[in-house]
C-alpha cells in the first residue's frame, strides 16, 4: 500500500491511496454494503459508479452459511459484485451492540484473508463512552493484545491483506493517545478511530473532535485515518480538517428506512418536505421525482430512491470538500457547516485548544483569501502563525498606528507613501499588527473581515498588549512611539536620511518568510527592486549585476528564489533551518532539477510548514536544489512515498 499527498488545507489532504494496484482518491466515503445481495437496497451498478472502495462485514459473511460458502469459493469481490477495493469490518460493531460475538479474534483475521479482502479489520473492542476508567483500560489492553497478535499472525503466515488497527479508549483522551501510540508501533496500514457511533448519535460532536485530534497527534502522518461509523455528511468537513481521510456510511441506507432525507446541512424527514414543489437537490432522484410523487411510492421503492439520494449527497459533500482543499478554503467550508448545529459549533470551538499542533500542518499560502466568518476565525492557524512570525522581524524603532477601516489593502498602495527606516505597525483587529513593509504578504492583504463587534476586538487586544511588552523588552520603551492615527506626519517624524523603501520592503519580507536577515546593510545598497510598469506592484529583486535573486509571486507576495537567491538563502540561513536533507542516491537527481521524493529524505528542519520555499541539501549541507515542500517537518521524516519537494531548479 502507498499513500501520497497531492493537495492539502488545514489538516485535510487529498491523497492517493494505492491498494493492490487499485487507486483511491481520499478523502472518500466507503458505502456500507450488506454481504447478502438480497438485503442490499441500492443497486451495485450505482455503487460501482460512485465508489472506489466499499466496506462490508466479514462477521456476517462468516456466520451466514451460504454467504460464507460463496465467499470462500469465489472470493468477497464476486460475492459483493465489486472489483475495486473492499474493506471488511470484523464483527466488532456487533460486539459493541450485542456484547459478544461467536468468533475468535485470529479466526476472523484468517477468514478475511481467505476470502480475499483488500483491507481487513482486527476484532477490536468498541468501548462505549463514559464507562468507568477501569473498564476502558481493561478493554483497551485486550484490543492492543489482539492488535499485536493480528500483526504477528499476518507476518508469520505472509498474509496479503492490509489491516485496520482501530484506536479505542472510550472518552478518556489519554487512553486514546496511548491507544494511538501503541497501534502506531505495531505498524498497521490504516488507522480507524473507533467507538464514536454512540457519540455521533447523541450529537456529542465535541467529544468526537477531541478524540480525533488526540488520536491524530500520535498516529503516523503517512497512513490514512478512517473515522469509523461516521456517515453523516454534515460532519465530514470538520473531520477532514482535523485529518480524517476515510469515512463509511451505513447512514445512507439506515436513514432511508425511516424516510429520512440527508442534506449536507442536516437531516429532513420526507413528511416535512412533501409539500415542496421540488426537492432542494438536483441529484438524479430529486430531479426525477417531486416530493409528493416520492412519498406516494410503496415503501420498498421509496426506501431505495431515498437511499440513492442519500448516497449522492454524501459523495457530493466529499467532492465539495476536495474542491475546498484545492482552493485553500477548507476552514471557510468548516465554518459554514458548523453553523448547521450548535453542537457542531461547539466541536469547532474546541479546535482552538489544539491550534498549536494544527498550525504545523496548515499551508503557509493558499489560493483563496482568508474570509472571516465569525469569532472562531480569530483562532485560525493563519492568524496564530502571523502573530508568531511578527516576532521574526528585526525592530529598532517602531511607530504604532491605526488606519481608517475604509482604507483598502495593501495599505502602502493606498496611504501616503512613506520612506522611513522606522517600522510602522498598523493595528489590525484580527491579525494584531500589519507591518507597513510586509503588508502585501499572504494573508495580510488577502483577507476579508467585516466590521467587528467590540467583544471580538477584545480577543485581539491581549495579543497586542503582550506583543508591545515583548517589543519594549527587545528595543526599549523609548523606541516605540504610539502615533494613534496614520497620517502624513509619519514622514515628518521619520528619520531624515533617504532610504530605499522598496529594498527595505524586500528585507522585511524575507525576515518574515524565513526568520533570518537575508539582505544585510551592505546588500541593501546593491539590490534593485523592480516594480511592474503596468500595475506598480513588486515583481523582482535583482542583484548588482542585474541578475534575478527573487521573484515576487503575485497571488501571495512570497519571495520565490532563483538559483542565485537560493545560494544567498543558503549562505544566510544556518543549517538545518529551511533545509530538506536527501541521501546520496537522490543527489544527482536533485542537482538536475528533478523533484525530490519522500523516500530519499533523511532529515529536515522540523519546523517546516507545507508549501514553504526550501533548500535541498546533502548530509554535508551542500546545496543541491531549491523548491517548494509539499510536506511539513514531521511528514518529511515519516513519509516514504510520494513527492516531498517540488523542485524549481538544481545546482550542477
Ligand atoms: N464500526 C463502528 N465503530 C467501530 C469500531 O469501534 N470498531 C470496529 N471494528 N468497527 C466499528
Amino acid at each position: 500500500m502507498t499513500f501520497e499527498i497531492k493537495h492539502r488545507d488545514a489538516m485535510g489532504r487529498i491523497g492517493i491511496l494505492n491498494i493492490n494496484g487499485k487507486k483511491i482518491e481520499t478523502p472518500t466515503i466507503m458505502p456500507v454494503i450488506h454481504p447478502n445481495p438480497k438485503k442490499q437496497i441500492v443497486s451495485m451498478d450505482l455503487i460501482n459508479k460512485l465508489a472506489d472502495v466499499i466496506i462490508t462485514n466479514s462477521y456476517i459473511t462468516y456466520k451466514t452459511k451460504h454467504l460464507r460458502e460463496i465467499a470462500e469459493e469465489k472470493g468477497i469481490h464476486k460475492l459483493i459484485g465489486f472489483d475495486k477495493v473492499i474493506v471488511t469490518d470484523s464483527g466488532s460493531f456487533q460486539l459493541g451492540v450485542y456484547g459478544d460475538v461467536e468468533v475468535e479474534p485470529m479466526e476472523i483475521i484468517e477468514f478475511q484473508e481467505r476470502i480475499g479482502v483488500d483491507v481487513g479489520t482486527i476484532l477490536d473492542i468498541p468501548t462505549p463512552p463514559d464507562v468507568d476508567r477501569e473498564r476502558a483500560e481493561k478493554e483497551l489492553e485486550e484490543t492492543l493484545k489482539r492488535a499485536k497478535a493480528s500483526i504477528e499472525l499476518k507476518e508469520e503466515r505472509g498474509f496479503k491483506l492490509l489491516l485496520n488497527g482501530t484506536v479505542q479508549g472510550s472518552t478518556y483522551l489519554d487512553l486514546r493517545q496511548k491507544s494511538a501510540k501503541e497501534m502506531a508501533k505495531l505498524g498497521f496500514d490504516i488507522y480507524p478511530i473507533g467507538a464514536v457511533v454512540p457519540l455521533m448519535e447523541q450529537y456529542r460532536y465535541r467529544d468526537v473532535a477531541e478524540i480525533i485530534i488526540n488520536s491524530k497527534m500520535y498516529l503516523p502522518t503517512n497512513k490514512p485515518v478512517h473515522l469509523f461509523g461516521c456517515g453523516h455528511p454534515m460532519f465530514f468537513a470538520l473531520a477532514v480538517a482535523l485529518g480524517c481521510d476515510l469515512f463509511d456510511s451505513a447512514a445512507y441506507a439506515l436513514y432511508a428506512k425511516d424516510d429520512r432525507y440527508l442534506t449536507e446541512r442536516g437531516t429532513l424527514h420526507l413528511e416535512e418536505i412533501k409539500d415542496l414543489k421540488a426537492f432542494p437537490c438536483s441529484c438524479p432522484v430529486c430531479s426525477s421525482y417531486t416530493p409528493k410523487e416520492l412519498a406516494s411510492l410503496n415503501k420498498k421503492e421509496r426506501e431505495r430512491l431515498l437511499a440513492e439520494h442519500n448516497l449522492y449527497v454524501t459523495f457530493e459533500e466529499i467532492n465539495r470538500i476536495k474542491q475546498a482543499i484545492r482552493d485553500g478554503s477548507l476552514w471557510e467550508l468548516v465554518e459554514e457547516r458548523v453553523r448547521c448545529h450548535p453542537k457542531l459549533l461547539e466541536a469547532y470551538r474546541v479546535v482552538r485548544k489544539y491550534i498549536d499542533y494544527i498550525e504545523k500542518f496548515d499551508p503557509v499560502t493558499k489560493k483563496s483569501a482568508f474570509f472571516y466568518t465569525g469569532i472562531e476565525s480569530m483562532f485560525r492557524p493563519e492568524v496564530l502563525r502571523h502573530k508568531k512570525r511578527l516576532k521574526r522581524l528585526r525592530y529598532e524603532k517602531v511607530y504604532i498606528t491605526t488606519v481608517s477601516s475604509s482604507i483598502e489593502k495593501p495599505y502602502h498602495e493606498h496611504l501616503n507613501v512613506v520612506e522611513t527606516d522606522v517600522d510602522i505597525l498598523i493595528k489590525d483587529p484580527v491579525f494584531g499588527f500589519i507591518p507597513y513593509y510586509i503588508d502585501t504578504v499572504y494573508p495580510l492583504s488577502q483577507h476579508e473581515i467585516p466590521e467587528l463587534f467590540d467583544y471580538e476586538k477584545e480577543i485581539n487586544k491581549r495579543f497586542v498588549d503582550e506583543f508591545i511588552d515583548w517589543l519594549k523588552k527587545k528595543i526599549g520603551e523609548d523606541n516605540i512611539l504610539d502615533i494613534m492615527t496614520y497620517n502624513y506626519y509619519i514622514n515628518y517624524f521619520s528619520a531624515n536620511k533617504k532610504i530605499n523603501a522598496d529594498a527595505l520592503r524586500i528585507r522585511k519580507m524575507l525576515q518574515y518568510q524565513y526568520g533570518f536577515d537575508i539582505i544585510d546593510d551592505e546588500l541593501m545598497n546593491k539590490i534593485k527592486v523592480v516594480r511592474s510598469k503596468t500595475t506598480g506592484r513588486l515583481r523582482q529583486v535583482l542583484d548588482e549585476n542585474g541578475e534575478i535573486l527573487f521573484s515576487v509571486r503575485s497571488n501571495d507576495n512570497l519571495l520565490i528564489p532563483s538559483e542565485k537567491g537560493a545560494k544567498l538563502l543558503w549562505k544566510k540561513i544556518p543549517f538545518p533551518k529551511y533545509r530538506v536533507v536527501v541521501n546520496k542516491e537522490a543527489e544527482e537527481f536533485a542537482r538536475e532539477g528533478r523533484n525530490v521524493f519522500a523516500k530519499f529524505v533523511i532529515d529536515c528542519d522540523e519546523e517546516l510548514r507545507p508549501y514553504e520555499e526550501v533548500l535541498v541539501v546533502n548530509e554535508d549541507d551542500e546545496l543541491l536544489a531549491y523548491g517548494t515542500t509539499i510536506l511539513n517537518g514531521i511528514e518529511l521524516r515519516e513519509f516514504n512515498y510520494g513527492l516531498a519537494v517540488k523542485v524549481r531548479g538544481g545546482l550542477k
